[in-house]
């Protein structure tokens, strides 16, 4: 398949007489793939013996968006010889004489945070550059030293104050830096049907910045994609064989005197079925609970089906009290903004509903709302109210596999 004008961009970057490309814009248009290769061809056409820098979000991330597809280029297996080390993350190329090397990075990873200050590199390429701390990319960026080095970035768009957008977008001139927005048009290989299918997966602020790929702030309602008509059940719609063939898992949010709360969720043909909650508020109550106390509840909750629980990983004592009764605890991972993005995901695919007695998420569906005072300072957040159930939610979605979201 041929190249859009714009990835014919990205493959005339090197000989353009820019320092640095950035290719922003919507999901899936393009950006990632050519840039990889763009970014390899010219490497090995300019330099021999150097060491290049290959940065995601993860190591994990570079490997399934990045190594995975380069490896199946026919084209490049028929140039070089490519060997790919798996201990230390290390892709080599070679024809002849000629061998370079790139590393992969995860901006996100604290050990590559200090394998990175140690090198010399010839040029680096950040995929997803907007997930990734700026004291990172900075350190990677200074790391650049050879001559004829560039710089390679691609993101999708984030809040407008972001310090990428900062920094680079709004300055390119000063980076010597070229720009190209992508939309799903830029991608040859996307069907009409393909580009109608993602763009039913997102809407609010998420349509605008991953179909539309713009850069703007999110406000109002988080999840203004929660239908209580169409992401709601009531218990007689429940599957009738739910409890036996769907997945289950608790979802902990704890607090002692703020609100603590479990979600029972079974994840069930594709969907996860959020089927009960508990809640304990202290504040109502006029009474604390202790970790044993908690853990009683739990285990009435639960029943006698025994499944995992995903704990809020700040709650190490409650963890403690729960692994001492002998349940398997998952500690929950507590990011919040890839988290919401994956969870309006699945609320807009229909793939998570919820059980119409399941009062509290359901009230927490139509508060849940971005911290507008936050993003005037360039910080994405909603504000911390009414948001104990939608974390355990989150929790859940955090510990699907990546899969689900692709
Ligand atoms: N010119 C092309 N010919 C064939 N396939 C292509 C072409 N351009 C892109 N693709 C394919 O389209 C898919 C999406 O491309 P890519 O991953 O580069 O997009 P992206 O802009 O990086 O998306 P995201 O923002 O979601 O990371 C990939 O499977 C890629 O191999
Ligand atoms: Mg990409």
């Amino acid at each position: 398949m041929g190249l859009s004008e714009k990835q014919i961009a990205i493959m005339k970057f090197p000989y353009s007489g820019y320092d640095a490309i950035i290719a922003d814009g919507a999901v899936r248009a393009g950006k990632t793939s050519i840039m990889s290769l763009s970014f390899v061809l010219w490497a090995m056409g300019n330099f021999n013996n150097c060491y290049f820098a290959i940065c995601g979000k993860s190591v994990g991330a570079v490997t399934r968006n990045i190594l995975n597809p380069l490896l199946t280029i026919q084209y490049l297996k028929n140039q070089f010889d490519i060997t790919y080390n798996r201990s230390d993350h290390c892709l080599t190329f070679r024809r002849g004489q000629k061998q370079n090397r790139f590393y992969f990075f995860g901006g996100k990873d604290e050990s590559s945070y200090t394998l990175i200050q140690g090198l010399t590199l010839a040029g680096v390429l950040l995929d997803e550059v907007a997930l990734m701390p700026r004291s990172f990319v900075e350190q990677a960026l200074a790391r650049c030293s050879v001559e004829g080095s560039k710089f390679w970035f691609n993101c999708n768009p984030e809040n407008p104050r972001h310090w990428f957008r900062m920094e680079w977008l709004l300055q390119l001139d000063k980076h010597n830096a070229m720009h190209l927005h992508f939309t799903m048009d830029d991608n040859p290989s996307l069907s009409e049907a393909m580009k109608e299918r993602y763009k039913t997966q997102y809407s609010g602020v998420f349509y605008e910045r991953y179909i539309k790929g713009l850069w703007v702030m999110a406000e109002g309602v988080v999840y203004d994609m929660f239908d209580t008509g169409e992401n709601v059940y009531r218990p007689e719609e429940r599957p009738v064989d739910l409890y036996w063939t769907g997945d289950r898992s608790i979802a902990i949010d704890y607090g002692t005197t703020n609100p603590m709360r479990f979600l029972d969720i079974y994840d069930y043909k594709g969907k996860l079925y959020v089927d009960r909650e508990y809640s304990w508020d202290s504040r109502i109550e006029f009474a604390q609970k202790t970790d044993s106390e908690y853990a009683d509840d739990l285990e009435t909750f639960m029943g006698k089906r025994q499944c995992p629980v995903i704990v809020d990983p700040s709650a190490a004592s409650f963890i403690a009290e729960c692994q001492r009764r002998g349940l398997y605890v998952i500690p929950a991972e507590n990011e919040v903004l890839d988290g919401i993005r994956k969870t309006g995901a699945l609320v807009k695919k229909r793939e998570i509903v919820v059980c119409s007695e399941c009062e509290c998420i359901l009230d927490e569906f139509g508060t849940y709302v971005w911290d507008d005072k936050a993003a005037m300072r360039g910080e994405e957040k909603p504000v911390k109210q009414n948001d104990h159930s939608l974390d355990c939610l989150r929790y859940k979605v955090n510990a699907l596999p990546d899969w689900r979201f692709e």
